[in-house]
């Protein structure tokens, strides 16, 4: 059993053995999904990076392990971030287990209610604000200038190295990287850690080859794709509600160097995938999390792939983490008498 990737990858996570906090998070599966694969497009080798079961029910847990050892290290007091849930909720969870503060900012009515019972639950201090999670960011950033808090936005560069694991573990269990890695972009910090962990693998020599990076966010959300910033960025995937990504450049920087690209995916194909992954492999993830595979859906429509490509999408959240946006959006309860033949009927 793993003791959180702190421990497994401790040469590329330098720290003082008694300031680490971990709930050991990582280890997470790399499952394959032959059905939703044939779906997609027959022949290719699809896996699932459930990220989701992680101990908060994200990958921020990988980041977040680091960013507060990191923080125990110096001495902080407490943390603080602006969120569109996941980190918040990982944000609470470690500062819980650290014992430090945890402040959080998150816009007001666009947070999945499992990520806002998760900030609570541990005990955050929970502020919401008007408007978006670009404006929370600004608002966090000039409180962590003033030296008394630490931020742990992935513009702290532990989160980012943390995040780089989830790259590691895939290349340790396929034995090689895959040929394409097709990820959710929001704030664009994953995409980036995957591209900078995929790299430093090959560097050393540990894998041959490395993917090509497709990203891909939600078409009412989509700055990268659109090139340009979105002031009001709206979709149902609320994790990934950004319009003006902090990881900007080193996302572009990770599709060019690999050779991949950016889409964007409609809030209509986002549910589609969502529901066709929780219906076809048994796996729920948040509706964010569905993205990259509405993008798959995308691609592979316009041919975009071949027999035996071997692909890795990462599912970054839980589907438990937002049940009203599931129970929207799929089957119905069915009131019945309480008669053995009503019940066959639904065979
Ligand atoms: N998927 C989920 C479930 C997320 O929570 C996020 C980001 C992303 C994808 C996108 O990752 O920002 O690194 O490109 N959530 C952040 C948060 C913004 O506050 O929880 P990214």
């Amino acid at each position: 059993m793993s003791q959180g990737i702190i421990h497994h990858y401790r040469k590329y996570l330098p720290i003082a053995e008694e300031a680490i906090v971990t709930l050991h998070e990582g280890s997470t599966p790399l499952l394959p999904a032959p059905r939703l694969a044939e779906k997609i497009f027959p022949g290719i080798e699809l896996y699932l990076k459930l990220e989701g079961l992680n101990p908060t029910g994200s990958f921020k847990d990988r980041g977040m392990t680091y960013a507060l050892s990191k923080a125990v290290e110096s001495g902080a007091r407490g943390v603080i971030c602006a969120s569109t849930g996941n980190t918040s909720a990982a944000a609470a969870a470690y500062a819980a287990r650290a014992g430090l503060k945890a402040i959080v900012v998150i816009p007001e009515g666009k947070i999945a209610l499992g990520k806002l019972s998760q900030a609570l639950m541990h005990g955050a201090v929970v502020y919401t604000i008007k408007g978006n999670f670009d404006q929370a960011l600004v608002l966090v950033r000039e409180v962590a200038a003033t030296g008394k808090v630490i931020i742990v936005n992935s513009i702290n560069p532990y989160r980012l190295e943390g995040q780089k694991t989830a790259a590691f573990e895939i290349c340790d269990t396929l034995g090689d990287a895959p040929d394409y890695h097709v990820i959710s972009v929001g704030n664009a910090a994953n995409i980036t850690a995957y591209w900078a962990g995929y790299k430093q693998y090959h560097r050393e020599g540990k894998v041959l080859t490395k993917p090509k990076m497709l990203g891909f966010q939600a078409s009412g959300a989509a700055p990268i794709v659109l090139g340009r910033i979105v002031k009001n960025p709206e979709t149902i995937a609320t994790a990934i509600r950004i319009g003006n990504p902090a990881s900007w450049k080193p996302a572009l920087a990770a599709r060019d160097e690999s050779g991949g690209l950016f889409d964007k995916v409609t809030d209509k194909e986002i549910l589609q995938a969502y529901r066709m992954l929780a219906r076809l492999e048994g796996y729920f993830c948040e509706p964010a999390s569905a993205a990259c595979l509405a993008g798959l859906l995308k691609l592979a429509k316009k041919g975009f792939f071949k027999k035996g490509d071997r692909i890795v999408a990462t599912l970054t959240g839980h589907g438990l983490k937002d049940p009203d946006t599931a129970i929207k959006n799929s089957g119905k309860v069915k009131r019945i008498s309480p008669k053995a033949g009503e019940i066959l009927k639904g065979l």
